[in-house]
């Protein structure tokens, strides 16, 4: 027999709230339903883009949650007659065309045809393999186009895997799409279908709206109907049930970065000091390789995690690791690599374990031993999914009900390339003018020295 999950498993600050929040539903739901009628009786499409620039982050998704009891639904720009994202050098992403989900805004086309230069709204020069050599021609550059630098990667990583000096770029890019929050496009490396969900979080960190965790489920827009998606308790028994081993890494690189190594060893570490951890991939001795399918089957009969980044203390360096492999599959991250303040300002309360809390490998892996076997303690690192959004995805619990597969969009790519269109659609790059005087000073002056270091003690 499972446990039932207990109230007081939703912690006391929290369980009020709770309260309020089941009170309100019926009047949220009063307030929707009239909501949704005004709706269906208006013909015309209301433009609500906020007229920001890229650089004022705050303040720009079309997407925008209330700050209190009553529910905005979702306006819908109109799309523009044509929206192109050029892909100057190649990157491996595999759609064609950014998804029209309303979470993603999407709409846009993806093409990787240099001919098309002329019709491009944005062109996207990945990091990795753009070259000051194999630039477009400038005499072709339009000034409603935006050049847009994107990364997945650490600073550390560009500067010393890829050896990229960017002072070449001074004043070439207009804008930046990175995980980084200071980026004109915020790729974080999350499911889109969450993305207000990311950014209800952000307002909350910025002191812009009440406390969302607070407030609970109910204050959020949402595209969905919580009350409909939200995880029930029993959604994350089913979730424990099907946990038969105890901790999973999957990493490829166990020596390209100071970072990566510095994991590798602590990983090292723990297995020699008795952790019963399967490692996949290629640090590992377990399959190399596995389909989305296969990885997301096998990893979700795992209780934690190694969301283990390949850089150390990076600015709100926090990739799919997390977003995807640990709270898509409903496995607990033990995360490190992350600063614990970016740590604990950009996850959900309570839902991860932070490496650096523990002081030696034994007294992880006691309390991971503690948390197997104690239920209760174990499922109070999923009590945020019951407060909070109701619609983080968890694999084959909630990601049908969504409105999508998230099987079709297991991309940490896609939420940067939605972003972009949505900017691109909102018309930002035809408002404002903008170009990045020094790229160098912006990713790696910006950037922690403890993240720059080249290497790791
Ligand atoms: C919330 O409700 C109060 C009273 O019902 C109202 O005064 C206030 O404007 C509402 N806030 C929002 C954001 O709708
Ligand atoms: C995207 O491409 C499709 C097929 O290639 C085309 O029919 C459509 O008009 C394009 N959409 C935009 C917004 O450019
Ligand atoms: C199990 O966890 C719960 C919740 O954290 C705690 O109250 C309880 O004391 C734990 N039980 C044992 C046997 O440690
Ligand atoms: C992009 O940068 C170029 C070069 O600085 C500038 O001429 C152009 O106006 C900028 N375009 C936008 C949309 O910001």
């Amino acid at each position: 027999m499972l446990p039932m999950l207990p109230m007081q498993m939703i912690k006391k600050r929290w369980r009020c709230c709770y309260m309020i929040a089941i009170s309100l539903t019926v009047r949220a739901f009063v307030v929707m339903a009239a909501v949704a009628m005004v709706l269906f009786f208006m013909t015309i499409t209301v433009d609500t883009a906020t007229k920001s620039s890229p650089v004022d982050n705050n303040n720009r998704n079309f997407m925008k949650s209330t700050t209190g009891n009553q529910t905005q639904p979702t306006i819908t720009p109109p799309l523009p007659s044509k929206c192109l994202i050029l892909l100057w050098a190649h990157i491996a992403i595999y759609v064609h065309r950014i998804p029209e989900h309303p979470s993603c805004g999407g709409g846009c086309n993806i093409t990787t045809d240099r001919s098309r230069y002329e019709e491009a709204d944005a062109v996207v020069f990945q990091m990795k393999t753009t070259t000051a050599g194999d630039l477009p021609d400038p005499r072709k550059r339009k000034s409603n186009q935006v050049f847009v630098w994107f990364t997945r990667e650490t600073p550390w990583t560009s500067r010393y895997f890829y050896y990229k000096k960017l002072t070449e770029f001074d004043g070439y890019f207009n804008w930046t799409m990175t995980y980084r929050l200071d980026s004109d496009v915020k790729a974080v490396m999350m499911p889109f279908e969450v993305r207000s969900f990311f950014d209800n979080m952000q307002e909350k960190l910025q002191g812009q709206a009440a406390n969302y965790f607070r407030a609970g489920f109910n204050s959020l827009t949402s595209p969905y109907k919580c009350e409909k998606n939200r995880l029930t308790e029993d959604d994350l028994r089913f979730n424990l049930a099907r946990k038969k081993f105890l901790a999973a890494w999957a990493a490829n690189n166990r020596d390209l970065t100071a970072g990566a190594k510095e994991r590798f060893s602590i990983v090292q570490q723990l297995v020699q000091s008795g952790l019963k951890l399967d490692i996949f991939g290629k640090s590992g001795k377990k399959p190399k390789f596995m389909n989305s399918k296969q990885f997301y089957d096998t990893m979700s009969e795992f209780k934690f995690y190694f969301a283990f980044e390949n850089g150390y203390h990076c600015q709100e360096y926090i990739t799919e690791k997390v977003w995807f492999n640990s709270f898509y599959l409903g496995s607990v991250p033990i995360v490190w690599g992350p600063t614990k303040t970016d740590a604990s300002r950009m996850l959900p309360p309570n839902s991860y374990i932070y490496y650096e809390d523990f002081s030696d490998p034994m007294e992880l892996i006691n309390y991971l031993k503690y948390l197997d076997q104690n239920d209760t303690a174990y499922l109070e690192y999923f009590a945020w999914r019951l407060v909070t959004p109701c619609y983080y995805p968890l694999h084959k619990v909630n990601d049908q009900k969504i409105g999508t597969s998230i099987f079709q969009h297991v991309s940490s790519w896609l939420n940067g390339f939605c972003e972009l269109s949505k900017l691109i659609r909102e018309g930002v790059h035809r408002r404002t003018s903008k170009s990045i005087s020094s790229l160098k000073d912006l990713w790696y002056g910006r950037e922690r020295n403890e993240c720059l270091k080249e290497k790791v003690v």
